[in-house]
């Protein structure tokens, strides 16, 4: 190796530059999108065992391959497999997958940088109007809060783990959950707030089917920056002798607590905008909600709070969003810029240049196809309809592959590394594992139970999103 890596400078260090990878648009947008139309608390509770059962197991073991390889995601891999062969390619998936969700991540990105700009300078009118979203993504403005965005990130990566990732995330996340408490606060003294709270907080069981649980699973990954390397990196920067489990459960609870404090923002917001709303009626997805709906929520505001009200309350919402989200991109774009340096043994520096210009030759054609070169609009078309670049790489690195990647690691932690060696490297730093009942759950179900699920949800994910069968027949 050419140069020191990096390391987190403490177990909190750690634990904030995990949680702000993972505290992002999912947590604040998708996850109070996807509890109120699929059945409230009800979702919560699946939701909430997902990540304890399945995605905590999953968690540990991607942090213990990174600490104990000390490696990217290919070398930890290789590394442990002691030969390059097929575990080479697991490696491989774990950094294209990052790659290209950052490609998605990065347009998303600055959109929302664009509407922050536009709610701070006084053009929430603009933004609520049905068509600012398809002129604000097809104008070539984008392309100057692009470079703007990237310049900043990678600036911000430049610093490396300690003095880059890690203070910006000790800046950002207390000011995200501040925030985020104050406005939950403030949403609370608008009329009909109770309303939302109570159709979010009430669970309602018959929503719950195979498709939802499917989609809950899948979230609870994509939340968690699980199936992309990120985990393995960041054990790979955390600390020799500190308390994994503990860390990792840490991590697991404030994302959790985000995205349902995220729910309690916004759908009193939403019901303080039309108390009579249907939630299935907001939007499909929820880059409708965040960049058609809110805006026309944050302006009706303005009978409450008056125009300026109703405006400032849009930008610190935006301001939020943008925070979590460029924790998050600063997070996954660190993945392929381990590679470089650990397997290219490039400099940081360099890896930082090669990696800027390497997103930026696949971020252009991104940003293009959403209306401002046809080709890219109407890239290709499966599951039943016409799909753009930008769809393609959200379809299949975000809604498809995390759990393919997740299960790679259980099977490569359960029956190569084996049972264990991960048990080792937990108990370093966390004397009481040994023994205890998270040891005995993660040996019985981490080469069985749980790969199960994940194959199932990644299989059943294929079918109906490129096939348009639904393996479950729900
Ligand atoms: N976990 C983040 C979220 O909930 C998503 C993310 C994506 C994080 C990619 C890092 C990288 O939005």
């Amino acid at each position: 190796m050419v140069e020191d890596r990096g390391q987190f400078s403490s177990r909190l260090g750690f634990v904030l530059a995990a949680a702000g990878s993972a505290v992002g648009l999912g947590n604040l947008v998708a996850f109070p999108v996807m509890a109120s139309k699929n059945g409230g608390a009800a979702f919560l509770f699946i939701y909430i065992g997902f990540v304890a059962l399945v995605c905590y197991p999953v968690m540990l073991s991607e942090i213990a391959m990174g600490r104990k390889s000390q490696r990217n995601p290919v070398g930890a891999f290789s590394m442990m497999a002691g030969s390059k062969g097929i575990w080479n390619w697991a490696g491989k998936l774990a950094i294209l997958t990052p790659f290209m969700i950052a490609v998605f991540y990065s347009v998303i990105t600055v959109w929302i940088l664009v509407y922050l700009v536009y709610a701070a300078t006084g053009n929430l009118d603009f933004l609520s109007q049905s068509s600012a979203f398809g002129e604000v993504t097809a104008s070539p403005s984008l392309f100057i809060y692009l470079v703007v965005l990237l310049a900043l990130v990678f600036f911000i990566l430049m610093g490396g783990v300690r003095h880059g990732i890690e203070r910006l995330a000790r800046i950002l996340m207390p000011t995200l959950a501040v925030m985020l408490l104050a406005l939950v606060l403030f949403v609370k003294t608008l009329d009909n707030a109770g309303a939302g709270i109570a159709f979010y907080l009430i669970p309602d069981f018959s929503k719950i089917n195979g498709s939802v649980i499917n989609a809950a699973l899948n979230h609870a990954f994509f939340s968690l920056s699980l199936g992309m390397g990120i985990l393995i990196t960041y054990g790979s920067y955390f600390n020799k002798d500190d308390n994994i489990p503990q860390s990792t459960r840490m991590v697991a609870v404030a994302d959790t607590s985000i995205a349902f404090f995220a729910g309690l923002m916004l759908l009193p917001a939403i019901f303080a905008f039309d108390p009579n709303i249907n939630p299935d009626d907001l939007s499909t997805s929820s880059v409708g909600l965040i960049f058609n709906f809110l805006p026309q929520i944050f302006l009706s505001m303005q009978g409450a709070v008056g125009y300026v009200g109703a405006s400032n309350f849009a930008t610190a919402f935006f301001a939020l969003v943008f925070f979590a989200a460029l924790t998050s991109l600063v997070s996954i774009i660190e993945i392929p810029i381990a590679y470089l340096v650990d397997e290219w043994e490039m400099t940081r520096k360099r890896a930082v240049y090669v990696q800027a210009s390497l997103l930026a030759v696949i971020v252009i054609p991104a940003v293009m196809s959403l209306g401002m070169v046809e080709p890219l609009t109407s890239f290709t078309s499966y599951g039943g309809g016409v799909k753009s670049l930008f769809d393609v790489i959200s379809d299949v690195f975000y809604e498809t592959i995390l759990p393919f990647v997740g299960f790679t690691v259980c099977i490569f932690c359960s029956y190569r590394w084996k049972m264990g060696g991960l048990s080792a490297e937990l108990a370093v730093g966390d004397k009481s594992y040994v023994g205890s009942r998270l040891e005995k759950y993660v040996s019985v179900s981490l080469g069985t139970i749980i790969p199960a699920i994940l194959l199932l949800v990644f299989v059943n994910t294929v079918a109906t999103k490129y096939f348009a069968v639904n393996l479950f027949g729900i």
